[in-house]
Parts: structure tokens; sequence; C-alpha cells
């Protein structure tokens, strides 16, 4: 296989898509033009049914172990249907969040045990797990004042207060501390230096995998 995972992560409004564009770029300047976009929870027409029953803000309260098994119901229809058949053509796959996401939120942000999300990960993914994780590290009061800027309203995540996404990024920064395909940018440079930070990190990755 050939084909390579590259996701993106960061809490809202910090720099995904952004950052999204700049590896689209930088592959292409590869002479890469197979690749594939993802974004999670979401990705195929079961997943984006959750996906909707994930973000909306409803009457019925979303429990917090309900948002954890649907994340991964969504996750799994797209590793399954998208992602691996995907990665076997020997595309680049860019995932907008993926498995980190429910670390971060259902663990850091909820407080569910990480023990128990990785068991579920391992139980329902196996070890499947993306080549290179590009974390775009901002304060929430940063990102959800991007957010806000957009003027599209909040959903049901970027509703949580501020103390909710801190535990989020703590979590997010915990994790990249432990393991080396993590690559934390900081987004709350100007965009221009962001761009290029994101450059610097794409270009050793293609340099080391060849
Ligand atoms: N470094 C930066 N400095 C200033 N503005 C930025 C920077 N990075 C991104 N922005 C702007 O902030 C907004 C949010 O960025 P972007 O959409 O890339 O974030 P996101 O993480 O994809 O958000 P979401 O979680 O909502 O998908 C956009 O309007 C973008 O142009
Ligand atoms: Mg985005």
């Amino acid at each position: 296989m050939t084909g390579r995972f590259i996701v993106v992560e960061g809490i809202e409004g910090a720099g995904k898509s952004t950052c999204i564009s700049v590896i689209e770029e930088v592959l292409k300047e590869h002479g890469i033009r197979n690749i594939e976009y993802t974004r999670e929870p979401g990705g195929t027409a079961i997943a984006e049914k959750l996906r909707t029953i994930l973000l909306e803000k409803g009457d019925e309260k979303v429990s917090d172990e309900t948002e954890l098994l649907l994340m991964y119901a969504s996750r799994v229809q797209l590793v399954d249907n998208r992602i691996r058949p995907a990665l076997e053509k020997d595309c680049y796959v860019i995932g907008d969040r993926h498995d980190l996401s429910s670390v971060a939120y259902q663990g850091g942000g909820r407080g569910i045990s990480l023990d128990l999300i990785k068991g579920l990960k391992k139980m329902v993914l196996g070890d499947f797990k993306p080549d290179l994780t590009v974390l775009m590290d901002v304060t929430p009061e940063i990102g959800l004042s991007r957010v806000d800027n957009r003027g599209q309203g909040r959903d049901r995540f970027e509703s949580e207060k501020l103390e909710f996404f801190t535990r989020v990024r703590n979590c997010y920064l915990s994790e990249a501390s432990s393991d080396p395909s993590i690559k934390v940018i900081d987004a709350t440079q100007p965009l221009e230096q962001v761009k290029q930070s994101v450059r610097t990190v794409l270009e050793d990755f293609l340099c080391s995998r060849g």
C-alpha cells in the first residue's frame, strides 16, 4: 500500500480547513493527484445521518456514551467504505478529524475514560491509524472567535463552554506529547506563518516516507 492517511485535528476554528488546503497544495506540487477528502463525523450516506444527529441542537440531550458510540459508528462506516478502499488504491486521504477527536472531545471534553475509548477503538478499528496527524493548536478564545466571525451560528459542539474546549485542547496536546506521528502547529500565528509551518511538516513527512 503506498496510499497515506493524513489527518488534521484541532478545536473549532483552529484552522483545519485552512491547513487542508495547504496540504493539498503541497501534495500537488509533489505530483500527487490521487487525493480523497473526508470529514468526521460523516462522509458516507449513513455517517452523514449520524453527523446530523451529533451536531444538531435538539430538545433531547445526547448522552455522552451515545455521542461516543455514534462517533465510532460513523467512523467505522467511513473507514470501511471510503478510507481503506482509497488507501488500497494508493490514494492519499486527507481527513478533517479522525480518531484523535474522540479521545480529545469524548475523553478530555466529556470526561469518558481514555482507556475505555482506546479499548473501543481497538475493538472496532483494530490498529488502523493515520500516517500523519497535524494538530492545529489554538486557545479556545481564538478558535471560537474565528467561528463566530463566520457568522453561521454555532452547532451543538460549538455551543459548549470555553472550559470544555480547554479540556479538549489539553487532551490533544497531551496525546501529541506521547505520539511522534502527531505534529503540533501553533495556529495562533498569523495565517502566512501557519501555512509555512504546515508546509514544513508536510515536506518533512513526504521526505521521510518517500
Ligand atoms: N492563523 C490564522 N489567523 C487568522 N485567521 C485565521 C487563521 N487560520 C484560520 N483563520 C480564519 O479563521 C476561520 C476558521 O478557520 P478554518 O475554517 O480553517 O478553521 P476550522 O478548524 O476548519 O474550523 P471548523 O472547526 O469550524 O471547521 C476562517 O475564516 C479562517 O480564514
Ligand atoms: Mg473546517
